[in-house]
């Protein structure tokens, strides 16, 4: 009765969803799914922060657990059911998926560089891991962030 209710609203309320295209990805998924993937995005926040801490202070060794949590996925990855994990693959756009793998390549690319204590590469690592939060979230984020869809649209001015 609860999955045919939940089956029901998601009839109801996809395309209204699919109407803001800059959103689609996330607000495609379940609520459950939905506030996994917003937990998920808090914690990333938070081990960017730490990463800067050790990275300015020299504590090379600290950033190599934080960077392999990401690497691996603080929640989204962990705690999935078969289900859960065929819904992201099925629901979230290709492009979405690509900015997702390329940010889990450079979280594991900054842990080597963090173990092999290179601080040039580390910097380097770092920033590439920024643009990809950048990246997605001035696609498939601009409700949570709006200046992201007044940027696309100053820049479509421009042209
Ligand atoms: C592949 C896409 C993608 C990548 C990569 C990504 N994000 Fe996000 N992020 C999103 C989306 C989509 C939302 C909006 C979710 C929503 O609307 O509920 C979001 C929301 C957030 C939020 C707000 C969470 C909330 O619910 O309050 C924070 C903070 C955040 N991201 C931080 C980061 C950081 C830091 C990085 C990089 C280290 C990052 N994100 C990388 C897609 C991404």
């Amino acid at each position: 009765m609860k999955k045919l209710v939940v089956a029901l609203s998601l009839f109801i309320l996809l395309p209204i969803c699919h109407a803001d295209n800059h959103n689609v990805g996330v607000s495609s998924l379940s609520p459950e799914l939905q506030q996994l993937f917003s937990k998920e995005m808090v914690q990333l926040n938070l081990g960017m922060q730490e990463i800067m801490n050790a990275y300015i202070s020299g504590q090379w060794g600290s950033i190599v657990p934080i960077a392999k949590k990401m690497e691996n996925s603080y929640v989204l990855r962990q705690n999935l059911s078969k289900n859960q994990m065929h819904e992201l693959h099925s629901k979230l756009p290709k492009g979405f998926l690509e900015l997702d793998e390329k940010f889990h390549y450079y979280s594991g690319m900054l842990s080597h560089a963090s173990e092999m204590k290179k601080t040039e590469l580390i910097g380097f690592y770092f920033a590439k891991m920024g643009e990809t939060c950048v990246s997605c979230h001035s696609i498939y984020a601009t409700k949570k962030f709006p200046s992201f869809a007044l940027q696309i649209k100053s820049d479509e001015h421009q042209h």
